[in-house]
């Protein structure tokens, strides 16, 4: 299965699929790089500013009470605030299931409750490989208010390290190879590089969809 001949994807025409946003570390292999390009993909300007100001303002509500944490060091996000959200506006239902339906093969059976990460702009997320627990072979992620760096690193082979320019209003899909043979992390404000690229980091909320083991 190689992401890029989902047919939903090719048949999506509103935003383009980026096949150069990637960034290979020296020393990587070529083969893992193939497994890391066909099974993550980034959507540029999935939403509009428009429909990013709509879920933004939905969201807001939810977590303007929260406090950002920052307690637990052998936690694998600092500087977050979160919620689970399963219920959307007229405005921004339809923003979710175009996400939806171009992530998942079965986009029927999901996780009922979207999560919802807001990152403070020291927030960091370090790395990890979410519970195959509880979650399913696809992650998608909607990325609000913030550019940012994700960085893919082989698990158990550390040298092998692909990073993922994650443009502010961008859907990223992380599926197969990528979910599970690589750890996941967002770069810190300090190390948010993209090759020689320097990618601010400010605060960052990212609406994440998965789909059950
Ligand atoms: C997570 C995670 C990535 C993101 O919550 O497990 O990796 O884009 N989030 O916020
Ligand atoms: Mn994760």
């Amino acid at each position: 299965f190689n992401i890029h001949n989902h047919h939903c994807i090719r048949k999506y025409e509103n935003g383009t699929l980026q096949e150069n946003f990637f960034y290979i570390h020296d020393g990587t292999n070529e083969v893992n790089v193939l497994d890391v390009k066909r099974s993550f993909a980034v959507f540029h300007n999935f939403i509009s500013e428009e429909e990013e100001t709509n879920l933004t303002n939905e969201i807001e509500p939810h977590v303007k009470r929260l406090k950002y944490e920052f307690n637990h060091w052998d936690d694998a996000i600092h500087g977050y605030r979160e919620t689970e959200k399963s219920k959307w506006s007229t405005k921004c239902f339809p923003i979710l299931e175009r996400v939806k339906k171009i992530s998942f093969e079965d986009s029927e059976n999901l996780i009922p409750h979207v999560h919802i990460l807001d990152l403070s702009p020291d927030g960091v997320i370090k790395p990890h490989i979410d519970s195959i627990r509880f979650c399913g072979d696809t992650i998608s992620g909607l990325c609000l208010l913030s550019d940012a760096v994700m960085r893919l690193v082989k698990d158990q082979e550390n040298n092998q390290v692909v990073d993922v320019l994650l443009p502010r209003r961008a859907l990223y899909i992380m599926k197969d190879d990528s979910r599970y043979k690589y750890t996941h992390e967002i770069l810190g404000k300090e190390s948010s590089y993209f090759g020689s690229l320097f990618i601010k980091r400010e605060r960052r909320v990212s609406v994440i969809i998965r789909n059950p083991p």
